[in-house]
C-alpha cells in the first residue's frame, strides 16, 4: 500500500511517500526557519502562506523524484490536528482535493500520533501496550498505546511544552531560533552542575511537569550575573564590568541537565504508575543527545525498554503522517472529506 503523506501543522511544509507502512520510498521537508529566525519564533501568517506556496511543488517534485504518478498512490493522508489553523488547512484542503480528484480513501492524522509512530517506524519491536514520550515546541506529554491506533494521556506539561523552553531560553542566550540543538552545542562546553535550576514538584504521582518555572529561574539566574533585559533580540545584554566568560555555556548545561531530569522523571514515573515496561521517546526534543543517552542509562536502571525514535524521523515530517496513516487504513479507519482542521 503507497500512501502519500502530507504535513503542514506548524512550520514545516512536508510530503512524502511511504510503502507498507515502513519503507520510506520519499520524504521532502521544506523548512520554513530562515523565514522565522528574524522573529525569533514561529509567525502564523508567515507560516501559512509559506505552505500555500510550497505545497504543490513539493507534492509534484515528490512524485517525480520517485518516479512515481498520482495513480500509483493508493491512500492520501494529511495531517487535521493539532497546530496552527491556517497551517493544517493549507496541507488538510489539499489532502482532501486530491483524495477526491483522484478517487482514493483519504486518512485525517493527528499529529501526535505521526509523532508517536515514528519510533514504531524504526521499532517495529516495541510492544503494545507502550508509553511514549512525546516532546517537541507545542506538546510534552507522556501518552499510552494499547495499539497502533489508539492513544490516552497520561501525563503533559501544565504550561510551556520542552521545547518552547529550549527556544525561550535559547532567546534569553541571545542564540538563534530554533534554539534546542544550539543550546545543546553550548551545553557541551558547559558545567552541567554549575547552577542547581529548580526542578519542579513532581506532584504525588510523580507526574506533574511545568517549565515556565525553569525559564524564570533562568532569566533572574542571568539578572544576577550582571545581564539587563531589553526589549529586540538578544533579549539580554551584559552591563557587568567583566566580560561573562564561561556564563552562558554553564547555564545552558546547566538548564538542559534540569529540563532533562524532569522529562526522565515524568516518563519514570508514568511507567511506574502504569506498570508498562516499554517506552518510545519521540519528537523534536528527542534530537537531544543527552536527553537521548541520559533517558536511555535511567530507563537500563529501571528495567525500562527505551526505543528513541531515530533523530531524522523526531522533527516535523509527512513520513510518520503516511506511517501512522498506513496503521488507520489497515484497520479501516479512513476520514470523511469533510473533516474539519482543529487547531488544539
Ligand atoms: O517536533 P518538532 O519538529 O515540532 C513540533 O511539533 O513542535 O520540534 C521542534 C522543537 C523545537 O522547539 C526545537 O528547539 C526542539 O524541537 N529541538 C531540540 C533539539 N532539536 C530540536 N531541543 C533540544 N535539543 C535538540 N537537539
Ligand atoms: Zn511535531
Amino acid at each position: 500500500m503507497l500512501i502519500l503523506g502530507i504535513e503542514s501543522s506548524c512550520d514545516e511544509t512536508a510530503v512524502a511517500l511511504v510503502r507498507d507502512g515502513r519503507e520510506i520510498v520519499l520524504s521532502h521537508v521544506a523548512s520554513q526557519i530562515d523565514l522565522h529566525a528574524p522573529y525569533g519564533g514561529i509567525v502564523p501568517e508567515v507560516a501559512c502562506r509559506a505552505h500555500a506556496e510550497w505545497l504543490v511543488p513539493l507534492i509534484q517534485n515528490a512524485l517525480k523524484d520517485a518516479d512515481c504518478e498520482l495513480a500509483d498512490v493508493d491512500v492520501i493522508a494529511a495531517t487535521s490536528q493539532p497546530g496552527l489553523i491556517g497551517a493544517l488547512l493549507v496541507g488538510l484542503s489539499a489532502g482532501k482535493a486530491l483524495a477526491w480528484a483522484l478517487d482514493k480513501p483519504f486518512v485525517a492524522v493527528d499529529h501526535i500520533d505521526g509523532h508517536i509512530h515514528a519510533t514504531r517506524m524504526e521499532h517495529p519491536e516495541m510492544l503494545f501496550p507502550h508509553l511514549s514520550l512525546v516532546v517537541s515546541g507545542g506538546h510534552t506529554e507522556v501518552y499510552r498505546s494499547p495499539d497502533s491506533c489508539t492513544k490516552e494521556l497520561i501525563t503533559s506539561t501544565m504550561d510551556d511544552a520542552a521545547g518552547e523552553c529550549f527556544d525561550k531560553v535559547a532567546a534569553l542566550l541571545g542564540l538563534p531560533y530554533p534554539g534546542g540543538p544550539q543550546i545543546q552545542k553550548l551545553a557541551e562546553q558547559g558545567d552541567p552542575t554549575a547552577v542547581d535550576f529548580p526542578r519542579g514538584k513532581p506532584g504525588d504521582d510523580g507526574m506533574a511537569l511545568s517549565f515556565s518555572g525553569l525559564k524564570t529561574a533562568v532569566l533572574y539566574h542571568l539578572k544576577r550575573e550582571g545581564f539587563a533585559q531589553k526589549a529586540g533580540r538578544p533579549r539580554l545584554e551584559f552591563t557587568g564590568k567583566q566580560a561573562p566568560q564561561g556564563v552562558l555555556a554553564d547555564v545552558a548545561a546547566s538548564f538542559q541537565e534540569c529540563a532533562v531530569d524532569m522529562l526522565i522523571r515524568v516518563a519514570l514515573a508514568a511507567s511506574k504508575s502504569t506498570g508498562i515496561k516499554h517506552l518510545g521517546l519521540t519528537g523534536g526534543v528527542a534530537c537531544n543527545s543527552r536527553l537521548r543517552e541520559k533517558l536511555a542509562q535511567a530507563c537500563a536502571q529501571h528495567g525500562v525498554t527505551l526505543y528513541a525514535c531515530p533523530p531524522k524521523l523526531c522533527t516535523d515530517n509527512a513520513a510518520f503522517i503516511a506511517g501512522a496513516a498506513h496503521a488507520f487504513a489497515q484497520a479501516g479507519r479512513f476520514s470523511p472529506l469533510d473533516t474539519e482542521a482543529v487547531p488544539n
